[in-house]
């Protein structure tokens, strides 16, 4: 299938409009059934080191829920993690920041696009960087500079988009049978038909000797990416 990049709703409703709020809630669903929480967090323990990461970034955050079960999992053995959560919406409930409170972690929101908050000098590095269901809006000229940036500013990047596949595609189209919305009907679609296969993400990462990358399809739905900057890197 030939890579098609179009808009999608969600990134234009404002975070109140209850067709983005009910699009915000399908995403959590979604995301459990294709069990991306337990992806990305294998694929982060794959790089741990000796010690813990600090500080942690996802691009394209959302509501925060998926980092935040993410950190519900990893908080026993990575304690007072800072975490950065990058969205061009402010769609995170008091409820979600508290719950990283909870686990003695620490949320900044940070409410931009990401290309212009990557691009400040300012921006201070991590030791790892996360996206989900997020790279598959940018097109290939866009996702390198996405890349070469993140690159200059992480240890390790990891990412879960949707598979480009013709059985992806055809799950999209049913999801108003598990009672998705029109928002999250109509954005699923665009997002496989924008998805990634084979080693599309690696070409656009910056080939440079001390990144080691790993991109593979993980389960039915899902295409996985993961950059690990070597140890003398
Ligand atoms: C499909 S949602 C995924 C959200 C979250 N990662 C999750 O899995 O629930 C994509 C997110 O990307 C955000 N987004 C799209 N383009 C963006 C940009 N250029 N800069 C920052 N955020 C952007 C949207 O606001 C939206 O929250």
């Amino acid at each position: 299938m030939k890579r098609v990049i179009e808009p999608e709703w969600l990134d234009d409703l404002p975070p109140d409009d209850p067709g983005a709020v009910g699009s915000r809630q399908d995403l959590r669903r979604l995301n459990s059934l294709m069990g991306h929480v337990t992806s990305l967090r294998q694929l982060l323990q794959a790089a741990e080191r000796s010690q813990p990461p600090r500080r942690m970034i996802e691009l394209g955050a959302g509501d925060g829920t998926l980092m935040l079960r993410l950190a519900r999992q990893l908080a026993p053995k990575w304690p007072g993690v800072q975490v950065v959560l990058v969205d061009g919406k402010h769609a995170v409930a008091v409820e979600t920041r508290a719950g990283f409170q909870d686990l003695g972690w620490s949320v900044e929101i940070v409410t931009a696009d990401v290309f212009d908050w990557l691009r400040q000098p300012a921006t201070e590095p991590a030791d790892a960087m996360i996206a989900n269901l997020f790279l598959h809006h940018f097109s290939s000229p866009q996702l390198s500079e996405l890349l070469h940036l993140a690159a200059d500013r992480t240890r390790v990047f990891v990412a879960c988009e949707p598979w480009r596949s013709q059985f992806a595609l055809a799950f999209s189209r049913m999801l108003g049978l598990i009672g998705c919305n029109a928002v999250t009907r109509h954005d699923a679609v665009v997002s496989v038909r924008a998805g990634f296969a084979d080693q599309e993400l690696s070409s656009l990462w910056p080939a440079r000797p001390q990144w080691q990358l790993r991109e593979r399809t993980a389960g039915l739905f899902t295409h996985a990416f993961m950059a690990e900057r070597s140890q003398a890197g």
